[in-house]
């Protein structure tokens, strides 16, 4: 938790078509830090997550990433989408090529290692998310999982100064969430910084610097997850948090 502005969101906005989906989206966090995006399906967790690396246009605000303006047209948008690993729902993995070539592809083709070189470091990544012993796996040899924690793993190979995390475990069977939030738990322990959309409440408790609330594309409220959890400021949050521990 170092300088509070690693990434400032201010004022965010995006309309999709006539409908607007974010409204004056504020926050920010310091490098290291782990802010928690929670609300309902539909609120606009995964848009705004979309507008950090680009992939979605936010048309108002500012974006403010270790000191680059994320939204200035001039902004390379490879090179910050290099600098920001996503991971999705979705593992997206290519199907003909095993653990070790999906996580060797983004350092060969994007950063231009050497093949040698991306091998190397596809494996100390797989390394690092516990996946030592499948390097030459396929992703169908794979369990869900593991094939989640192969594509974090492949945006940990190039090297981002942030992580977003757009509800990593929701396509998991139960018995297969913890390995990946154990992973994700190791990467706050190494002191990444992450922006992680999940509905996993006691992961977030136990790693948030902040819990961010979003509902209708509008900040109910953030703070820490204590505040948040046991004494939230706005019945919507509490209301919130109840149906979702209904779930768990
Ligand atoms: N590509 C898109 N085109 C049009 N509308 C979209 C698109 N993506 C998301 N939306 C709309 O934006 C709103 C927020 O969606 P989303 O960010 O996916 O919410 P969440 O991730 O919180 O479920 C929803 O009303 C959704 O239908
Ligand atoms: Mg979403």
């Amino acid at each position: 938790m170092t300088d509070e502005g690693f990434l400032a969101v201010e004022d965010v906005s995006k309309w999709y078509g006539d409908e607007q989906v974010l409204h004056d989206v504020s926050f920010e966090m310091g490098a290291g830090d782990v802010t928690v995006l929670i609300g309902p399906s539909g609120s606009g967790k995964s848009t705004m997550l979309r507008c950090v690396n680009r992939l979605a246009e936010a048309q108002e605000g500012s974006i403010r990433l270790d000191g680059v303006d994320v939204l200035d047209p001039g902004t390379d948008v490879n090179e910050l989408r290099r600098e920001v690993g996503m991971v999705f729902q979705g593992f997206n993995l290519f199907a003909h090529l095993t653990a070790v070539g999906n996580v060797a592809l983004g350092p060969r083709r994007v950063l231009g290692l050497s093949k040698s070189d991306a091998m190397e470091r596809a494996r100390e990544e797989l390394e690092r998310v516990g996946l030592g012993d499948q390097f030459d796996s396929y992703p169908a040899e794979l369990s869900g999982g593991q094939q989640q924690r192969v594509g974090i793993a492949r945006a940990l190979a190039m090297g981002p100064k942030l992580m977003l995390f757009d509800e990593p475990t929701s396509a998991l069977d139960p018995e297969l969430i913890g390995e990946v939030l154990s992973v994700m738990h190791d990467l706050v322990d190494d002191g990444m910084t992450m922006l992680v959309v999940t509905h996993e409440m006691s992961f977030a408790r136990a790693v948030a610097d902040e819990i961010v609330f979003l509902d209708n594309g509008r900040v109910v409220e953030r703070g820490p997850p204590e505040q948040l959890f046991e004494r939230p400021e706005h019945d919507r949050t509490g209301r919130f948090l109840e149906r979702i521990a209904g779930h768990d």
